[in-house]
């Protein structure tokens, strides 16, 4: 995909430059640190990862903001569900976004908001009709989503009933989807992806050299 190039000031107001590129399998150790600073080991338990567990991300559906020494700064995947069934009876395909995150030190310098419209514009162009998640409607529906199109879907586990958000993208995608989410993303098999890029798992850290 081609490079974004974002620069917005830091609250030290120098310039902070940052892309958008899809992920690698090299990111893996990165993005994981990431996460687990941004939202703890909780993260783990949440109801989403019930979709994702040995699931692969909908293909070219993974991005990672990068700093100009590479280090990474942000992630967002997006994971292909079924959202329970349509008024035909069929599964409802759709994409379930998340996690979303940033480095905890970059916080409210426009990586989420970068990250988001990316996902999305990769949504749109790939012909999904809705995106789910799991999140705070305060930020997230400055991205389209809403809690009204979730109202007889259920997220497979514990969730915050009024945080399940949607936006459609072909609207009506979900009019009388009904049932709980299902993942149906390609299965993982994380041999492959240690060959491709886990080799430097051992001493996961937060800053990486050119990408
Ligand atoms: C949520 C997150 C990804 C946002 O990324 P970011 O790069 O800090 O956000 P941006 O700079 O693009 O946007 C900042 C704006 O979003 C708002 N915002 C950030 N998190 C918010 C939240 N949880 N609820 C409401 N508004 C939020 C900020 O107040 C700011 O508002 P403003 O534009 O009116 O000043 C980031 O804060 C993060 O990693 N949080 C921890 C992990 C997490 O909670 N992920 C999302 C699950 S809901």
């Amino acid at each position: 995909m081609p490079m974004q190039l974002e620069r917005v000031a830091s609250p030290q107001t120098r310039p902070l430059a940052f892309a958008i590129r899809s992920e690698r399998p090299s990111d893996r150790p990165f993005r994981e640190r990431l996460l687990d600073a941004a939202m703890g080991p909780a993260r783990k338990r949440k109801s989403s990862e019930k979709l994702r567990r040995g699931r692969l991300p909908a293909e070219g559906m993974a991005f990672v903001a990068t700093l100009p020494d590479g280090t990474v700064a942000g992630t967002v995947r997006l994971w292909h569900v079924g959202a329970g069934n349509g008024p035909d009876g069929r599964p409802v395909p759709a994409l379930l976004l998340g996690p979303l995150a940033c480095d905890v030190s970059l916080k409210g310098l426009g990586i989420g908001t970068a990250l988001m419209q990316t996902a999305m514009a990769a949504a749109a162009k790939s012909g999904c009709g809705a995106v789910l998640l799991v999140g705070d409607h305060a930020y997230y529906a400055r991205f389209g989503f809403r809690q009204g199109l979730t109202d007889l879907l259920a997220m497979p586990g514990p969730y915050e009933r009024e945080r399940f958000l949607a936006a459609e993208i072909v609207p009506g995608h979900l009019a009388g989807a009904q049932g709980v989410l299902t993942a149906a993303g390609r299965r993982s098999h994380r041999r492959l992806e240690d060959a491709s890029g886990l080799a430097r798992i051992g001493q996961p850290h937060l800053r990486q050299g050119n990408p």
